[in-house]
């Protein structure tokens, strides 16, 4: 019998992590089942990513969307037990540390049924971050574990995880950007959002920044200091937009907020910014690897490997403006980064039916 495994996403960064593990699951002959939870739906969070990046449209949509965190794990796991009773996967594999993640290992481990987490290891130490427990929480159930980075992998060893369980496969989100990287546009981008010449992309969403009003008024006024020299689009999450509009962010003079957008789009916007403001996870590491300075804006990183890589700095409000003048003045390229080359849903996928054989 064919193995079947069930990959699960939900959210927006799950979408360019999975597409090229399902693709080189089906080229392994795996018949992988896709299941989206909806946690994130509209069509701007999630379709357009399904269709640019080529994600089969997926066998279930569980219709999940928004809640509190309990309510929202709560309806996640309902939904994903009567899914896998019924589809009797041979694995469940699970991508990043959104909710939709750690309660999709949750129901597996539960059934019994084998868990691979794509991006394991990662750690912020932060448990704040609701992000940080998902990411806890799934390695602690998972039988496979696909680590991105060395940090990553000596993470998992601290926490005792048997040597065989460990994976280090790189990083499958750059997979999607070494695929996507001749078909970016930036000076397309530009010019459909009526950006000069210079330009830097902001995005701004996790509830640490964007959930309180305080620090949320300290990002609002760094970044009209900013725009000031340098002109800057916020492809705004909806998620704290009320809050960010309140703080002045849609009235700053040089700060273009504009709906989110789709990958190819934000990606070309990105490639050609001469820096990025974020609190984004994903954007760290794709900011590394296109070689364009990153300022994140948060106390810590679970991704440490892009700050010593060179291209990423952690930063307090307060020090954005100050910190974005020494970026535009110095010289980047990409980072190099082990195992971050475009292969790393193939390596997974080899894994995956590997272990799936009898
Ligand atoms: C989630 C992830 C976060 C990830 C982010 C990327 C968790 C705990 N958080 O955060 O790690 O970085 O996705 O986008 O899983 N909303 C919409 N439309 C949508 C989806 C959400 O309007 O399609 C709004 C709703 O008001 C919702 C809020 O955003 O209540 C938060 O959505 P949720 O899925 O709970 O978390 P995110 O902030 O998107």
């Amino acid at each position: 019998m064919t193995a079947r495994p069930l990959h699960v996403v939900g959210a927006r960064p799950n979408f360019m992590k999975a597409a090229p593990v399902v693709a080189a699951s089906a080229r392994l002959g795996l018949d992988p089942m896709l299941v989206h939870t909806g946690q994130h739906y509209d069509r701007r969070m999630s379709e357009i990513f399904f269709d640019q990046l080529g994600l089969p449209e997926p066998d279930l949509n569980l219709g999940v969307g928004s809640g509190s965190h309990a309510t929202q794990t709560a309806a996640l796991m309902s939904a994903l037990e009567r899914t896998m009773l019924d589809a009797k996967p041979s694995q469940v594999v699970v991508y990043g540390d959104v909710n939709s993640t750690m309660a999709a290992a949750l129901v597996a481990a539960k059934l019994l049924v084998p868990v691979a987490h794509v991006e394991a290891g990662l750690r912020s130490f932060d448990r704040t971050m609701p992000e940080e427990i998902n990411r806890v929480v799934t390695d602690r159930v998972a039988d496979m574990l696909f680590a991105p980075s060395d940090d990553a992998v000596a993470h998992l060893r601290n926490e005792g995880v048997e040597e065989r369980r460990i994976h280090l496969v790189g990083n499958s989100m750059i997979d999607t950007l070494v695929r996507f990287r001749d078909r970016l546009d930036p000076n397309g981008t530009r010019r459909a959002l009526g950006l000069p010449d210079r330009w830097g992309v902001v995005t701004l969403h996790r509830p640490g920044n964007v959930d309180d009003p305080a620090r949320a008024t300290a990002i609002v006024a760094s970044l009209a200091q900013l725009a000031s020299r340098l002109a800057l689009v916020v492809p705004l999450h909806p998620r704290g937009r009320d809050l960010l509009a309140g703080a002045g962010l849609l009235d700053t003079p040089g700060i273009a907020v504009v709906d989110p957008l789709g990958y190819v789009d934000f990606m070309s916007l990105m490639a050609g910014a001469a820096l990025v403001v974020t609190d984004s996870g994903g954007i760290q590491e794709e900011t590394s690897i296109l070689g364009i300075p990153c300022l994140t804006v948060r106390p810590n990183t679970e991704r440490p490997i892009t700050v010593t890589a060179g291209t990423n700095r952690l930063v307090e409000p307060a020090e954005i403006a100050s910190a974005a003048a020494e970026a535009l003045a110095a010289a980047w390229s990409p980072a190099a980064i082990a195992l971050w080359d475009g292969a790393a849903g193939e390596r997974i996928a080899a894994i995956l039916a590997a272990i799936s054989s009898p």
